[in-house]
C-alpha cells in the first residue's frame, strides 16, 4: 500500500474531474471558430472562465487561461516588468524573496542577467516571514525605481502564510503592482483575488485535483502586461494558442470543488497534520517543526531532522511505500540544501535534513498510523548515513 503524503508536488486527479475531463476532449471544434461548432465550445470555455472567477473572487475578465503555474509566474513578471519598463521611466527593481519557489526565481533572474534587472532580496526572519519594516522603508527611499513587488501568498515548502494585506497596503502607498504566486494557498485557505489588491496572481490545477498542464494568471481589469507569447492574441492578447476548453472545463470544476469543501477540509487536515507533528516531535529528539510559530497551512507539515540527510529519509520512507519530499518537486533530482530555509537563516547543513509532508482529499488516520510507524527505522538508518549520503 503506498501512502501519499506529498499533495503540495501534485494532488490526484478527482474522479469527478477525470470524468469530465475525459467527456470535453471528445468535443470538437476550436473555441476561436465562428461557426455553430466552435461556438459551443467557446461557451463551455467560458464557463469555465465564470466558475474559476467564482472560485477565486474575481471578474471573470481578468481570468487568462495558462498552461500552468510556471507559466503564469514568468507572464506576470515578465509581463509586468516589461510594461512598468516601456514608459520613459526606468524601473529595474523587482523587490521579492529567497523564499519564493523557482517558478518565480527563475524568471527574476532570468530578466537581471538578460535585461538589466535588479533584484532585491527581503530580509527573511526564522520563522519564514518578510522583514516589514525593511520592505516599507525600501520602497519610501526606492519606490521610483521599483517595477514590481513579487510575494508569494503561501511556501510550498514550508507552509508559512505570507501577510498579503499587509504587503499590497504597502506598496499601494507607492502605486506599485504586486504579483503573488498563491499556487499554494488557494484551495487550501481562502484566497480573494478581489479583496487582495493584487495586479496579478497565479493558480494552478494540479495542486487542487485537476489535470497537470493547466493554470491561470488572474489579472486585475487595470493592469497591463506585455505578452511573452505571441500569435494569435487569445486571452485578451495575453496568452496566444489555441485555448483549451476541456482542460479549462476540467481545472475550473477541481477549483470549485476545493473551494467548496474548504473549511470542512481545512478542520479535517489540521487535526491530521496536528496528530502528525506531536507523533513525529515525540519519536525523536532529532526533529524540529519548521517555523512553528508562524501561520502555516492546514495541511503542511515541516521538518529539519538535524544529523540526517532529507533525501535519506525520503528513500527509507519511500522503501516503506511512504512518499514525502525533501522540498519543492520542481527540484527532484537536484540534491542540495533548501534555499527557502537557506533564506530562512538555516546553516546549509540544517537545510540537508528537511522533511515536507502534505496531506488532500484522500488522507486519513491510517496514512499517519503508517507514516509514524515507519520512521523509526527511517531515521534510524538516516542518522546511520549521517550527512554524507
Ligand atoms: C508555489 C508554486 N509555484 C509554482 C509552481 C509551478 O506550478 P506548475 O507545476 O503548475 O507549473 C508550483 C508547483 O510546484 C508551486 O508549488
Amino acid at each position: 500500500m503506498t501512502v501519499y503524503l506529498d499533495y503540495a508536488a501534485t494532488a490526484p486527479l478527482r474522479k469527478e474531474v477525470f470524468e469530465c475531463y475525459a467527456e470535453h476532449l471528445q468535443n470538437l471544434g476550436n473555441p476561436s471558430s465562428v461557426h455553430s461548432t466552435g461556438q459551443k465550445i467557446r461557451r463551455a470555455l467560458e464557463e469555465a472562465r465564470e466558475s474559476v472567477a467564482r472560485s477565486v473572487d474575481c471578474n471573470r475578465s481578468e481570468v487568462i487561461f495558462t498552461a500552468g503555474g510556471t507559466e503564469s509566474d514568468n507572464l506576470a513578471i515578465k509581463g509586468l516588468y516589461w510594461q512598468r519598463n516601456s514608459e520613459e521611466i526606468v524601473r529595474p527593481l523587482i523587490v521579492s524573496s529567497g523564499t519564493e519557489h523557482h517558478a518565480s526565481i527563475d524568471p527574476m533572474e532570468w530578466l537581471q542577467n538578460h535585461d538589466g534587472a535588479e533584484i532585491v532580496w527581503l530580509p527573511v526572519d526564522y520563522q519564514g516571514i518578510i522583514d516589514f519594516d525593511f520592505f516599507e522603508k525600501f520602497l519610501e527611499e526606492n519606490h521610483q525605481r521599483v517595477a514590481l513587488v513579487n510575494l508569494m501568498w503561501a511556501n510550498n515548502e514550508t507552509g508559512v502564510v505570507t501577510d498579503m494585506a499587509k504587503v499590497v497596503a504597502i506598496a499601494k502607498k507607492f502605486d506599485i503592482p504586486v504579483h503573488s504566486d498563491a499556487i499554494a494557498a488557494f484551495g487550501h485557505i481562502p484566497v480573494s483575488f478581489s479583496n487582495s489588491g493584487l495586479s496579478t496572481m497565479s493558480i494552478s490545477a494540479h495542486k487542487v485535483g485537476g489535470p497537470v498542464g493547466a493554470g491561470a494568471l488572474i489579472v486585475s481589469r487595470s493592469t497591463k502586461l506585455v505578452s511573452i507569447i505571441h500569435g494569435g492574441g487569445q486571452e485578451r492578447g495575453m496568452r496566444s494558442g489555441t485555448m483549451n476548453a476541456p482542460v479549462a472545463k476540467a481545472f475550473a470544476l477541481a477549483a470549485e470543488l476545493a473551494v467548496a469543501e474548504l473549511e470542512t477540509e481545512t478542520k479535517r487536515l489540521s487535526a491530521l497534520r496536528d496528530r502528525l507533528v506531536q507523533g513525529v516531535l515525540a519519536l525523536s529528539p532529532l526533529a524540529h517543526h519548521t517555523a512553528r510559530d508562524s501561520k502555516r497551512m492546514p495541511h503542511n507539515a515541516h521538518f529539519t531532522f538535524e544529523g540526517c540527510s532529507g533525501d535519506s529519509l525520503l528513500f527509507l520512507l519511500d522503501q516503506q511505500g511512504v512518499c514525502v519530499s525533501v522540498g519543492s518537486a520542481c527540484q527532484a533530482g537536484v540534491n542540495g540544501p533548501s534555499h527557502v530555509l537557506v533564506a530562512m537563516g538555516r546553516t546549509e547543513r540544517e537545510a540537508l535534513g528537511c522533511i515536507r509532508m502534505t496531506l488532500g482529499k484522500e488522507s486519513t488516520d491510517a496514512d499517519i498510523d503508517a507514516v509514524l510507524a515507519a520512521l523509526p527505522k527511517a531515521l534510524d538508518g538516516a542518522a546511520r548515513a549521517g550527512l554524507t549520503s
